[in-house]
């Protein structure tokens, strides 16, 4: 059975697990440490609203950490997404995004954001799939490169 739910604290271990093999061990042992650091406990505790945890039968299937820009309420933010390897190409990934855009308009949000490494192909083929556009490479400063897509809400 496939369940849907805004995540707690208590996912914070789980998420954690799965950052090294569902990015496929993605820039190695340094960039399993970047993504770790890149989701702290805090995302567990003060973004749940907009952010989203699918489980098939108990064990984690795919999840969504995303926020509302704090200095522009129009802006929302996509700022880690993952689906079990297992899992992929069935549409899961394209749901969350769903739910996550529906909340967005519903608040009355016209744009969704989101960064990708340049290594992470895949993230961008997909980001580009759902309507995500305007790649700007470098953003980040010199060996810290990132793509960054935006989606107009319409
Ligand atoms: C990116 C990711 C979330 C996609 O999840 P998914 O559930 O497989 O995606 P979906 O099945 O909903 O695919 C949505 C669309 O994107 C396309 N797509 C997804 N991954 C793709 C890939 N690697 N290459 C090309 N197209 C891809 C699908 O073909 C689909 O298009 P369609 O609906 O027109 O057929 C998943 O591959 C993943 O977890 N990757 C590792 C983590 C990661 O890189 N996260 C993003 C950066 S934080």
């Amino acid at each position: 059975m496939t369940t849907s739910r805004e995540p707690d604290e208590n996912d914070h271990a789980r998420v954690q697990a799965v950052l090294g093999p569902w990015w496929g061990g993605l820039k190695g042992d340094a960039g399993a440490l970047e993504r770790a650091l890149l989701v702290p406990r805090l995302y567990f505790q003060h973004f749940t609203g907009t952010s989203r945890l699918v489980e098939r039968d108990g064990e984690l299937a795919a999840f969504l950490i995303g926020f509302v820009s704090q200095t522009d309420p129009a802006t929302w933010y996509i700022h880690f997404v993952g689906v079990d390897p297992a899992l992929r190409g069935q549409g899961i990934g394209r749901e969350l995004y769903a739910w996550f855009f529906e909340q967005a308009r519903r608040r009355g949000a016209k744009r969704v954001k989101c960064v990708t490494s340049p290594e992470n192909t895949g993230s961008q083929a997909y980001h580009a799939r759902l309507g995500f556009a305007a790649p700007v490479p470098d953003y980040d400063g010199p060996g810290l490169a990132r793509v960054v897509f935006t989606r107009e809400l319409g």
